[in-house]
């Protein structure tokens, strides 16, 4: 079974191809440079980047996995959430091609997609459910409690920004580029590697107190809530600029290791301490934000400590915004869900 997979929900025009499980070629066109200039991605500008480099992505991946698109059985397709003229684009194409080669076509979940980014590396059995979830990424964060491959109950939400949104916006505050995620964790890992020698320099000894303050709201529960933690961040940024007139470097590898620390002694306990409650024995991790590594590694150390299993896509590209996760999603919607003979458009 071959399977033509699209991902155009955001700023990546990815499309990948798949026999059964095994991903045969990826192509992704990344819009970062162009969102740069504006700090976020307008969603019309996206479009018009997505139509424009949309039939040359497809082609460079038929070439890849020598594949014609008449071979090609099932066309999966992100429909939602995303950016709706983003979306359009991927889903225009994709039902064109359904319509005209008569070709099932299936709707793909965003959110699912990321947690199937999970099954990319691994063989099914070796997931074990129950296990609990997290979703991080730019406009979602979530935490599910999955009984099996298909059976997901949200449990825990954030009250306000998506992790992602927050990093973002902190990386803003402090004049760094969009997007602000990747550049808020290096600096903080720069810091890390580098803060003995200069906290002994500045005379205050290894024992620091944090700048910001955790969010626990409720501890024994699962939500969670990035805005007081933003304000924090923008008073201290505006303390520090009305000291000195601007930011040095020091300060913003300090403003993010302080952030990053706070928001991820939070989020790692609270993702353990549900699977402790939901007495299952594996954590997920899904979204680009998987990437963070201190994020990972404080998930670790708690797990360790609980003999509970940790799981996250290992590759970058799975972490990101990609076509594998939804042709891996479409495999397994094909051979565990019955469809009607005849769906060759997708709606939104
Ligand atoms: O999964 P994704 O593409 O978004 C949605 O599907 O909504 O995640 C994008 C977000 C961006 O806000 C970016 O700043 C953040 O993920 N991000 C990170 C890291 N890498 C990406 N945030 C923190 N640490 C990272 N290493
Ligand atoms: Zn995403």
């Amino acid at each position: 079974m071959k399977i033509l997979a699209f991902e155009t929900s955001c700023d990546d025009t990815s499309i990948a191809i798949f026999e059964d499980e095994r991903l045969l070629a990826m192509n992704t066109d990344s819009q970062i440079k162009i969102h740069n200039k504006t700090w976020w991605v307008v969603p019309e500008v996206a479009a018009r980047e997505h139509a424009n480099v949309i039939f040359d992505v497809l082609t460079q991946t038929l070439e890849d996995a020598n594949t014609k698109l008449e071979d090609i059985d099932y066309i999966g397709v992100t429909t939602n959430p995303g950016l709706l003229p983003s979306l359009l684009t991927g889903t225009t194409v994709a039902s064109t091609i359904s319509t005209v080669l008569q070709t099932k076509i299936i709707p793909i979940n965003h959110i699912e997609a990321h947690i199937f980014a999970n099954f990319l590396e691994r063989k099914e059995s070796e997931i074990e459910f129950p296990l609990v979830c997290l979703t991080v990424s730019g406009g979602h964060n979530d935490m599910y409690s999955m009984k099996s491959m298909w059976d997901l109950e949200k449990i825990w939400s954030s009250w306000d920004d998506a992790w992602g949104e927050a990093f973002d916006k902190v990386a803003k505050m402090m004049g760094l580029w969009y997007p602000g995620g990747p550049i808020v964790s290096q600096l903080s890992e720069e810091y890390e590697k580098t803060s003995p020698t200069t906290l002994l320099l500045s005379g205050e000894g290894s024992k620091k107190k944090s700048l910001f303050p955790r969010v626990w709201l409720v501890k024994k529960e699962h939500n969670f809530s990035f805005s007081g933690l933003k304000s924090a961040v923008k008073r201290e940024v505006d303390k520090r600029i009305a000291e000195k007139w601007e930011l040095s470097d020091l300060d913003k590898r300090e403003i993010s290791y302080e952030f990053e620390t706070a928001v991820v002694e939070v989020l790692a306990y609270k993702l353990v301490q549900a699977a402790k409650q939901k007495w299952v024995e594996t954590v997920m991790l899904a979204g680009w934000v998987s990437a963070n590594n201190r994020l990972k590694d404080q998930i670790e150390t708690l797990c360790n400590k609980e003999w509970l299993e940790f799981i996250y896509p290992k590759k970058l590209v799975y972490c990101m915004d990609n076509a594998a996760m939804v042709g891996i999603n479409t495999y397994y919607r094909v051979k565990y869900w019955e469809f009607e003979d005849k769906i060759w458009v997708v709606k939104l």
